[in-house]
């Protein structure tokens, strides 16, 4: 069985999908394959990953989550991505439609459909899927909770209001976690956009760390240009710049990743890089 992470947190811009990519580059670069399940409808993640247009992938999560007649393709629904080891389940802006549909579609069961969508997919025990949920607390995001052994919450630090609102995503979290999923686990809070010298950063880093303690990452992901350039360019930081700070913080992280789901590194991230030419591109 593969380990299922859901991103979540109910504000927008606070870097869950630009956590979902460079994560998932991280973690394929140390050996474990990732599969992305893009459950947004905004499909960001599909953006950047992803090597066609949500419009032009035949099945996404959407067809996935809401049309119970498509059987034929469950086993494996996803696509090839800018990154060798990491698959696609695309985005779709037809998501927004899953609060009024899953619960028409699956009267009795509409928050463990994407669950036993999963079950059915040949996943390998090495593998890991990151979910990246949507800025809401909608049936979507519940859905990947139900689905999922961990969440991960990214909070900015450059926020004072970052940890407010908390309460309403453990509350959802508690009430996943009596109903349909008691195994649902904490995989960490990652503080995002850091910037050191900020006093606001360094302050609300604080204020996370002594709220939440050792669940708290010990990396933090820095306030970086190259991250929105790397998006911009629908790469990922490591095919960016895989010498950047950001992506040696994305690293950090998969490593901190694979050690709290109890699991290895099974290839170090320079077997799947070209050779770095030596005097060339010094900065
Ligand atoms: N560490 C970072 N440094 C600089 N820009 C960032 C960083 N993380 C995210 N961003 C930018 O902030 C915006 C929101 O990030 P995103 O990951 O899309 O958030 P969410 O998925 O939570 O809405 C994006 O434009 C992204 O490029
Ligand atoms: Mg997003």
């Amino acid at each position: 069985m593969p380990n299922v992470v859901a991103v979540i947190n109910q504000k927008g811009g606070v870097g869950k999908t630009t956590t979902v990519v460079n994560l998932a580059a991280a973690l394929s670069r140390l050996g474990h394959p990732v599969c992305v399940v893009d459950i947004d409808p905004q499909a960001n993640a599909s953006s950047t990953l992803g090597k066609v247009s949500p419009y032009e992938a035949r099945v996404t999560a959407a067809t996935l989550l809401m049309d119970n007649k498509r059987d034929e393709d469950m086993t494996a629904p996803w696509y090839d991505t800018i990154e060798k080891e990491v698959r696609l389940i695309y985005g779709h802006v037809s998501l927004t439609k899953a609060d009024r549909e899953l619960p028409r579609v699956y009267p009795t069961m509409p928050s463990i459909v994407l669950k036993r969508r999963l079950e059915q997919m040949a996943f390998g025990d090495d593998d890991i899927v990151l979910i990246d949920c949507p800025p809401t607390l909608s049936i979507l995001t519940i859905n990947a909770l139900v689905a999922s052994d961990y969440y991960l919450t990214p909070m900015m630090s450059g926020s004072k209001y970052s940890i407010t609102g908390y309460e309403d995503l453990m509350e959802l979290v508690r009430d996943v976690v009596d109903s349909a999923n008691p195994a649902l686990k904490c995989l960490g809070i990652l503080v995002t956009q850091h910037d050191g010298r900020k006093n606001v950063c360094k302050s609300m880093r604080g204020v996370i760390e002594r709220r939440f303690g050792d669940l708290v990452f010990k990396t933090a992901i820095p306030l970086a240009a190259k991250i929105q350039e790397s998006e911009s360019l629908k790469k990922t930081i490591f095919q960016l710049d895989r010498q950047s700070n950001a992506a040696r913080e994305f690293m950090d992280l998969g490593r901190e990743v694979l050690a709290r789901m109890g699991l290895g590194a099974l290839a170090e991230p320079e077997d799947m890089d070209e050779p770095v030419e030596v005097g060339a591109g010094e900065s």
